[in-house]
């Protein structure tokens, strides 16, 4: 008796609760379906990655059609769901701060900037923005033209072999073309550390997920003592034994160089510095970053430079082994870069490829790897039909902004062409959201681009490519990721007979 008077009373509370936070009266529409109390919690309780993300694409698709901004309920708090790209450039610009969620990724990569409260990342982006200036990024060429080499080689073994997973050959020397160019250490040696960082790395995305379809687990005061806090601490020292091991290791280099070359080694201007001798210069001589900090730093462009670059390829292999007539011009444009040279890609060959940076392209349109990006709103925000709340939750969808009928009736195709002709463009900045939104987007891209292009000139040169991408069942792992189907197979191009020999 007592306890259905009980279950009664906070029956009443959280419907009373939750009508005053419906307040609003310009308020964006509900998802439908909102218990008492738990809200939407049950559309997502317990649910695995590829579940998840058929839940959250229906949300997508339902707020889409909805003119583009819905709520929804996490238990009594209120989060929105935004897909409108003009809408979405709006709150990009207005609130730079990232939702309580990125805390999930804390333990990993702390302060570093993706994860980065607004008054830390304000500093620090300023700083670390010069490290990816063009001057840098010219440097990286002849390591990247290195790394291509090396994967097509790696390949060879699959030709005419039918379909494998090509990602588990991009990924390794994803990262450690990461570590080459950004870290300047090599590992290609295949140490054990790579395997196990890669494992490390997957675990920690999976782990997140876990806790995000346990809403209890939120609260860090109970996350501590869960099983699963038990595990990531497992995941998260061998992450951190790699980024301490890189920072030991280029600690030592820089130590050393500055007692062999006195000043020299700082007087290389500022528009050539990397990112290692930004950071340790900004430690070591500077004092601006602490030891932890610039360990953060490191974690985050290990994770973030090459999981996101190789997985962008391995879609992007995918997508034109789907469609011959896309493979068929990209190749012409190769070949009328290169003719029958494999020579390595220059500089002024990259401004020339302009037909495969429209693939890469349209390639992110369709599968953005980052498929939703969420800010914490500090201030109420007036949209074009309704007004967001101060201090909740904002999902920016990349994926539904990707799909917005700005891109016309066929935004659902991939379409590389469409980015060749400016008229059939959309003309809002955000419409294209695979680098993120607004301000706070990737610092990494024109790195990411150049990286990418010169891989794929590789490849393509070399192999004719097979597959379909219809078939492949994905899954929401923090990052976009395919389950299943994602498979090619390839085989080698005719060459000229001066290759041959
Ligand atoms: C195809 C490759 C890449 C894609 C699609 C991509 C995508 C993104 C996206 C969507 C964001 C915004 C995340 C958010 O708002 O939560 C972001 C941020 C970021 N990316 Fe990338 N990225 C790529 C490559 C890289 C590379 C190569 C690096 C570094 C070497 C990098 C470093 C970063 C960093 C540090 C941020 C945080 C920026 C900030 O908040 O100031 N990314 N990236
Ligand atoms: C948004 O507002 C405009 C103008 O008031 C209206 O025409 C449009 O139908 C509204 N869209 C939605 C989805 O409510
Ligand atoms: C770091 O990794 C190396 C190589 O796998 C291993 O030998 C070492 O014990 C690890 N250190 C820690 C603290 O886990
Ligand atoms: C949870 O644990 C982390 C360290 O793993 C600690 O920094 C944090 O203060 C703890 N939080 C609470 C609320 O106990
Ligand atoms: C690819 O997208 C970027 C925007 O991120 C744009 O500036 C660039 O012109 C596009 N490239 C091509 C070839 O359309
Ligand atoms: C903001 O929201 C959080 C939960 O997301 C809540 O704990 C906090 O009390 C709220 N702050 C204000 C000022 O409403």
């Amino acid at each position: 008796m007592l306890a259905v008077a009980f279950i009664l009373v906070l029956l009443s509370c959280g419907i009373l609760a939750w009508r005053r936070r419906n307040r609003n009266k310009d308020e964006p529409p509900t998802i439908p379906g909102a218990l008492p109390l738990i809200g939407h919690i049950y559309l997502f309780l317990g649910i695995d990655p590829q579940q998840l993300w058929n839940t959250v694409k229906k949300e997508v698709y339902r707020t889409m059609n909805a003119g583009g901004v819905t709520s929804g309920n996490i238990g009594l708090r209120k989060v929105y769901f935004v897909t409108d790209p003009d809408d979405c450039l709006k709150i990009a610009n207005t609130c730079l701060q990232k939702d309580d969620f990125y805390k999930f990724a804390k333990p990993w990569v702390g302060d570093g900037l993706v994860t980065a409260d607004l008054q830390t990342w304000k500093v620090h982006r300023k700083l670390l923005t010069p490290a990816f200036n063009q001057f840098v990024l010219d440097g990286f060429i002849d390591v990247l033209n290195r790394q291509a080499h090396r994967l097509v080689k790696n390949l060879e073994v699959e030709v005419d072999k039918g379909p494998f997973d090509h990602f588990t050959y991009i990924l390794p020397n994803g990262l450690e073309t990461t570590c080459l160019t950004v870290m300047e250490v090599d590992f290609s040696d295949g140490g054990l550390l790579n395997s196990e960082y890669v494992h490390a790395t997957k675990n920690m995305l999976n782990s997140m997920v876990e806790r995000l379809v346990n809403p209890w687990l939120y609260s860090d005061a109970v996350f501590n003592w869960s099983s699963l806090k038990r595990k990531q601490d497992e995941y998260v020292k061998i992450l951190h034994n790699m980024s301490n091991t890189v920072l030991k290791k280029r600690k030592a280099e820089y130590l050393n160089n500055k007692l062999h070359k006195g000043t020299e080694y700082t007087t290389k201007g500022p528009k050539f510095r990397s990112f290692m001798e930004l950071l340790l210069e900004l430690t070591i001589e500077k004092g601006v970053f602490s030891d932890r900090e610039i360990r953060e730093h490191v974690d985050t462009m290990l994770f973030a430079g090459h999981d996101t670059t190789s997985t962008s390829l391995m879609y992007t292999m995918l997508l034109v082994g789907s469609y011959p007539e896309v493979q068929q011009k990209i190749f012409e444009e190769l070949h009328d870069v290169f003719g029958d040279d494999d020579r390595d890609v220059t500089k002024q060959d990259l401004s020339r490829l302009v037909y495969l940076e429209a693939v890469l392209n349209e390639s992110l349109r369709i599968y953005p790897i980052a498929p939703v990006m969420a800010r914490k709103l500090d201030q109420d925000i007036k949209l074009r039909n309704c007004t967001l709340l101060k201090n909740r939750t904002c999902f920016l969808w990349a994926y539904g902004v990707h799909r917005h009928p700005m891109w016309g009736p066929d935004a659902e195709e991939f379409k590389p062409e469409r980015w060749l002709d400016p008229a059939t463009l959309p003309k809002c900045p955000t419409a294209f959201a695979g680098f993120g939104m607004g301000r706070r987007y990737c610092i990494g891209k024109t790195y990411a681009m150049m990286s990418m292009k010169i891989t794929l000139a590789h490849v393509f040169r070399r192999y004719r490519v097979f597959g379909n991408h219809l078939l492949m069942v994905t899954k929401f792992e923090v990052m976009l990721k395919p389950v299943s189907g994602h498979h090619i197979a390839i085989e080698i191009r005719k060459k000229s007979v001066k290759n041959e020999t």
